[in-house]
C-alpha cells in the first residue's frame, strides 16, 4: 500500500484552508493507503510559542483531526517531537541542503518579511526539517495544499543529492498531492492573501470549530464587491474575493465553478452569501460538536498522540538509522 505522510503546525485551530486544502483529503485517503499524520510541534517552535498555547494547541488540533474522520487506530497520528527520527534526519538534510536553495524559498521570504535578521535560525531550515519529516518514514505521496509544493520539490532536490553524494537510490521520488479545488482558499478580508491561522482577523478565517452564528456573521462581513455574480467565470478574473467564495461553495457543495455560476449568476451576494453559510455551517457544525465532545476527554487524546508515537518510531527508526550507518556514523 503507498505511503503517505503529512503534517499541521499546532499554532491555532485548523481553518477551512486547512480543511479543504489538506485536511479533507487526508481522511478521503485512509481508504486506500497507508497513513501518518504528524501534529508538526517542532516546525511550530520556528516561531515564538508561548508553552501552555502550545500544548493546548496540540490537543485541540488532535480533537479537530479525528473529528474529520481521521483513524489512529487504522493509520498514525502523533506529535513530531516525540519521535526523534525527526530531528535526526533534519540535522543530516541540514548538511545536505544547500543554501543558495533554502534562498529561494517564498515562504521563507514572505513570514520573514523585511525583518529576516531578527528571525529564528529554525524558520529559515524549516524545509529541511520538513523533507526529512517525509523521508524519514520513505512516504511516496504528501496530500498539502498548494502553498507547500516548493517545500516539497526541496524535498526532492535533498533526496536527489543524498543519493548522488552517497553513491545509493536509497530516496525515492515523493509527490504533492495537490487537491484540483481549494489548493490555495483565500482570506475573507482580502482575496489576494491566503486563508491563514496568523491573520490577525479572525474575521479573515472560517475555524472548524466556528458555531453556526460565528460563521454566518463571518460570512456575512466577507469582503466582496457591488456586482451582481457572473454568469461565466471570466467574469471572476478581476474580482478575487468573489473568486474565493464562489469557489467554496462550489467545493463545499460538490460543484464545478462553472455550475455554481449556471446556478447563481446574476444573484446579489445577499442570497449567495446565505446559501454559503448553509452548505458551510452543515460541513463545520458535525466537526466542530465533536471537537468540543473530544475535548472533555484529554487524557485520551494524549494516549492517541502516544501510541502514535510508538508506532511511527517503529517505522521511522531502522530508515534513519540506516540513513546514520551511510553517512559513516559509528553504531
Ligand atoms: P500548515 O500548518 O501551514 O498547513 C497545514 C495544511 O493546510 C494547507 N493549507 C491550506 N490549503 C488551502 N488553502 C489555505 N489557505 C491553506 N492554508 C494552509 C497547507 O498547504 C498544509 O497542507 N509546512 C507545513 C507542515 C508540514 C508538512 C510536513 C506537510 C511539516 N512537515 C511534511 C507535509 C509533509 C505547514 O506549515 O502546514
Amino acid at each position: 500500500m503507498t505511503r503517505v505522510f503529512s503534517g499541521i503546525q499546532p499554532t491555532g485551530i485548523p481553518h477551512l484552508g486547512n480543511y479543504l486544502g489538506a485536511i479533507r483529503n487526508w481522511v478521503a485517503l485512509q481508504a486506500d493507503h497507508e497513513c501518518i499524520f504528524c501534529l508538526v510541534d517542532l516546525h511550530a517552535l520556528t516561531v515564538w510559542q508561548n508553552p501552555a498555547d502550545l500544548r493546548e494547541q496540540t490537543r485541540q488540533q488532535t480533537a479537530v483531526l479525528l473529528a474529520s474522520g481521521i483513524d489512529p487506530a487504522k493509520h498514525i497520528l502523533f506529535n513530531q517531537s516525540a519521535v526523534s527520527a525527526h530531528t535526526r534526519l533534519g540535522w543530516i538534510f541540514n548538511c545536505v541542503s544547500r543554501l543558495g536553495w533554502l534562498n529561494r524559498m517564498t515562504q521563507f521570504k514572505d513570514k520573514a518579511g523585511k525583518d529576516r535578521e531578527n528571525h529564528s535560525a529554525g524558520l529559515y531550515v524549516y524545509p529541511n526539517l520538513m523533507a526529512a519529516d517525509i523521508l524519514a518514514y520513505k512516504a511516496v505521496r504528501v496530500p498539502v495544499g498548494d502553498d507547500q509544493r516548493q517545500h516539497i520539490e526541496l524535498a526532492n532536490d535533498i533526496a536527489k543529492k543524498f543519493n548522488h553524494d552517497y553513491g545509493v537510490e536509497f530516496f525515492t521520488e515523493i509527490e504533492a498531492f495537490v487537491p484540483p479545488q481549494a489548493a490555495r482558499v483565500m482570506s475573507l478580508r482580502d482575496g489576494s492573501k491566503k486563508m491563514s491561522k496568523s491573520d490577525a482577523s479572525a474575521q479573515s478565517r472560517i475555524d472548524m470549530t466556528d458555531d453556526a452564528d460565528t460563521i454566518s456573521l463571518k460570512i456575512r462581513r466577507a469582503k466582496t464587491d457591488a456586482e451582481p455574480l457572473p454568469s461565466s467565470l471570466e467574469g471572476l478574473e478581476e474580482r478575487p474575493e468573489a473568486r474565493n467564495l464562489v469557489g467554496l461553495y462550489a467545493v463545499l457543495a460538490g460543484l464545478t465553478p462553472e455550475q455554481v455560476l449556471t446556478q447563481h449568476g446574476g444573484e446579489g451576494f445577499g442570497p449567495f452569501k446565505q446559501a454559503l453559510t448553509d452548505v458551510m455551517v452543515a460541513h463545520i457544525e458535525p466537526i466542530a460538536q465533536e471537537t468540543r465532545r473530544l475535548l472533555e476527554d484529554v487524557p485520551h487524546l494524549e494516549s492517541v498522540l502516544r501510541d502514535g508515537a510508538v508506532r511511527a518510531s517503529a517505522i521511522a527508526d531502522p530508515i534513519v538509522s540506516e540513513v546514520e550507518r551511510l553517512v559513516g556514523f559509528l553504531k
